[in-house]
């Protein structure tokens, strides 16, 4: 597929950013799994930080109502003290709604420094009728669960607007 990625500093919502810690991985990590997005996607990322209880970690995104959109959320821990399953686990938001409830990337790949996506479609409504330009949310905070830190983190997000065939 032919994309472009961008930095997300004009995508984040409000004044807490958090941390954007870049690191370069082995990149032979990524070779043993297939990738799904460049390699510098994975090697940086963005973080809660110390005041990870104070805020959600927001993405905020201009997008067309009445249509459905898949979001696909790519993650690869590069937080070099984060090495074990259960260790940082934490909770993503689409739209103020709880999507994953506990987060807990190593089990879905294969430890650190591996990456993993995940995808959720989401139909984005119009529930006052204006149809204007609807704001999508995604978030992330900490779940309380994480046995070791209290942190949440992405380091790449796709929206992909999907077709509505209204003759169906
Ligand atoms: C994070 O977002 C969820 C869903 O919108 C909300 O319930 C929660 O209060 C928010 N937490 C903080 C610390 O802002
Ligand atoms: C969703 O959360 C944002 C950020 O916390 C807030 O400004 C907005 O009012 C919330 N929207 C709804 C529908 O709850």
């Amino acid at each position: 597929m032919y994309r472009s990625w961008d930095q997300d500093n004009n995508y984040i919502y409000g004044a807490a950013i958090g941390l954007t810690p870049l690191i370069i991985i082995q990149s032979c990590k990524l070779l043993k799994c297939p990738i799904t997005a460049p390699e510098t996607v994975y090697q940086t990322q963005r973080s809660m930080g110390k005041m990870f209880d104070k805020y959600n970690l927001t993405w905020i995104l201009p997008v067309d109502f009445r249509f459905y959109y898949m979001l696909r959320l790519h993650f690869c821990n590069i937080i070099p003290q984060y090495t074990k399953r259960s260790q940082v686990v934490f909770k993503i938001f689409v739209n103020n709604k709880t999507a994953v409830e506990e987060a807990n990337l190593f089990y879905g790949s294969r430890g650190s420094g591996y990456p993993v996506f995940k995808d959720y479609i989401v139909f984005v409504n119009d529930p006052y009728g204006k149809r204007s330009i609807q704001i999508f949310l995604l978030a992330v905070h900490p779940n309380r669960n994480s046995e070791l830190y209290l942190d949440a983190y992405l380091n790449g997000l796709e929206v992909f607007k999907l077709s509505v065939d209204k003759t169906c």
